[in-house]
């Protein structure tokens, strides 16, 4: 369905109607950036958007509390009768890409009052913010969220899930022994360590975020349900979580500096599993961490599913592409709808594709031959020539998004 919204960079504050909510008989509809007098009636939104709303409140008051590079502005708004009644926030980031470091952003608070819903609005903030990213030069966006919204608005899942469960139960010996340093729950001053081990051993993968060595980025917001533990001698820390997956200890992130720091961090985690009545530790890390491997040669069980709920929308392609390519798309670029696109060399047509199957192949989540099985380009099938030359430029690599503690409430 064709839709009218539109505002942010180029038409802020612009005046506009959707067809549904012209329909309905709705008001003028403005899609703009929020301003600072904004912020409590974002708050009150966000209030009546999440039924049980401590999640989505806490990371909002948390953020606008501490975050120095969340201004205003990066909240997009619709807003009805003066009301916003739509809402999205970009949390501006680096984000590691296979072509390295670029300015891009965590997407956040995507919320429509349940009295607007199904008028277009959800996917005219989220449009509008894509869209704002790419006139601020940002190029990637990477979040969680709702898939058959995301999906119908061109993003791509990208991040995998996976997991390593290890049953505790049967575990002894060396590794469960005293002896090893301690686990201690990290404090304030630990910030520049874990930022540094997260930098070197978490924020490896495509659709890791840059983290800053400040004592806010590391604060854990619900410490009934969570708690980051560093090694006593600091050279391994882990964020875990109690409340979810079942029996098991959630590890969210692990980083060890080496093998012996590896056997002292699964050990202490071990512990602390069977101390608080947990049977197992659930490692939800990629397969090449540290811990994940030691764990498998333990015995653990693992699991990889396809990527359902992990995000990536591009909004520029440029720095995620290697020299000589480009990208040939709508002027202006059709965010928020999953239209086709055009990857060139040199000037000439390589393939057509959707935009959520190029995010992929440029995120390294799947290869040319993943797209090709799977019937995602044109041509079909791909002269081998210009596979092989995609094969080699666009390795397919493990994309992993790890969120920073202060995001979790549950
Ligand atoms: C998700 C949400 C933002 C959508 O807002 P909305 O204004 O109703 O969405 P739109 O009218 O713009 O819908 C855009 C498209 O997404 C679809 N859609 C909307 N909500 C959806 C949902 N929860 N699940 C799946 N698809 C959804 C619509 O059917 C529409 O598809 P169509 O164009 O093919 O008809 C809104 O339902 C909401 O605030 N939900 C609660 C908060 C939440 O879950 N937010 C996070 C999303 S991860």
């Amino acid at each position: 369905m064709a839709e009218r919204l539109t505002g942010c960079g180029a038409g802020e504050g612009q005046k506009t109607k959707t067809d549904r909510g012209r329909s309905k008989g709705a008001s003028d509809v403005v899609v703009r950036g929020a301003r600072a007098e904004d912020y409590p009636a974002v708050r009150e939104l966000i209030l009546s958007v999440w039924e049980d709303p401590d999640d989505e409140l806490g990371i909002w008051d948390y953020t606008t509390a501490n975050d120095p590079d969340l201004r205003p502005e990066h909240t997009r708004l619709v807003v009805t009768a003066r009301r916003p009644v739509a809402t999205a926030t970009l949390l501006p980031r680096r984000v590691r890409t296979p072509r390295g470091w670029v300015p891009g952003a965590e997407l956040t608070l995507v919320g429509c009052h349940p009295e607007h819903r199904g008028r277009g609005y959800g996917r005219a903030v989220v449009r509008d913010a894509f869209r704002f990213m790419a006139s601020r030069g940002m190029a990637v966006a990477v979040f969680h969220g709702e898939p058959d919204f995301y999906l119908r608005l061109g993003c791509a899942p990208v991040f995998a899930s996976v997991r390593t469960e290890l049953e505790v139960v049967a575990l002894g010996g060396e590794l469960m022994g005293a002896g090893r340093p301690a686990l201690a729950e990290a404090g304030e001053d630990d910030a520049p360590v874990l930022a540094s081990l997260y930098a070197d051993r978490v924020a490896v993968y495509p659709g890791s975020v840059a983290r800053a060595p400040e004592a806010w980025v590391w604060r854990v917001r619900n410490r009934q349900f969570h708690s980051l533990f560093v090694l006593e001698d600091r050279r391994g820390y882990s964020f875990v979580s109690f409340g979810r997956e079942g029996d098991g200890l959630l590890v969210r992130e692990a980083a060890a500096v080496d093998e012996r720091a590896a056997r002292g961090l699964l050990g202490g985690l071990a512990r602390e599993a069977r101390r608080r009545g947990r049977s197992s530790v659930v490692l939800a890390v990629p397969f090449d961490n540290l811990l994940a491997r030691l764990a498998f040669l333990l015995g653990a069980e693992k699991r990889l599913r396809p990527a359902r709920t992990g995000f990536a929308a591009v909004t520029r392609w440029e720095p995620l592409l290697p020299a000589g390519y480009e990208v040939r798309e709508g002027s202006p670029p059709e965010f928020g709808a999953d239209g086709e696109v055009e990857l060139r060399f040199e000037g000439r047509p390589l393939l057509r594709c959707r935009r959520s199957a190029l995010t992929q192949l440029v995120m390294g989540y799947r290869s040319i031959d993943d797209l090709s099985l799977l019937g995602k380009c044109r041509p079909c099938p791909l002269p081998e020539r210009e596979r092989s030359m995609l094969r080699g430029d666009f390795p397919v690599g493990f994309p992993h998004y790890s969120e920073a503690p202060y995001l979790f409430w549950l």
